[in-house]
């Protein structure tokens, strides 16, 4: 825990003087432990003097903040329109099954996985895309998806 607080300390030693800074801090918050604690927020709104409100608000209003952990491989299944007439709906809920996500959910109880559903990320002449860890796929089928996990599994 003293780790924690050191960083946090040295975290808002980086802002002291840029209260107005919200969406950094968060970033930096999210950078370190992976996602935006509940406590973080907490801690950083007494020491800062900030209202808690404006902290919840601003990682609730952006989708790029993560309130929950997350876990060590993201995929993220592209939900636009191109890629939802070409199967993702499908992709998605066969890969939340091989993975054993339950509705509802989005990580793997293992935390080796998480799934993410984005609108479009402008790729659509290789639709149905699917992002591995920060890597496009194109023209993904559920079978070459599950290859792609069994590897991350392994690795
Ligand atoms: S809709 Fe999926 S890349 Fe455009």
């Amino acid at each position: 825990m003293q780790n924690t607080l050191d960083m946090l300390e040295v975290i808002i030693e980086n802002y002291r003087r840029d209260e107005g800074n919200i969406i950094s801090l968060l970033q930096d918050v999210q950078e370190h432990f992976g996602y935006v604690p509940r406590e973080a927020m907490v801690y950083l709104s007494e020491s800062l003097g900030i209202p808690q409100s404006k902290f919840f608000g601003v990682a609730t209003f952006y989708s790029q903040f993560h309130l929950k952990p997350r876990g060590e491989n993201i995929i993220t299944a592209c939900c636009g329109t191109a890629c939802h007439v070409k199967g993702s709906e499908r992709l998605i809920n066969s890969l939340l099954r091989g993975l054993h996500i339950p509705s509802g959910e989005d990580t793997s109880e293992d935390k080796k996985f998480t799934v993410e559903k984005v609108n479009c990320v402008g790729a659509c002449s290789i639709a149905p895309v699917v992002i591995i860890n920060k890597e496009i796929h194109g023209k993904m089928t559920a079978d070459r998806l599950m290859k792609e996990i069994k590897k991350l599994k392994r690795s």
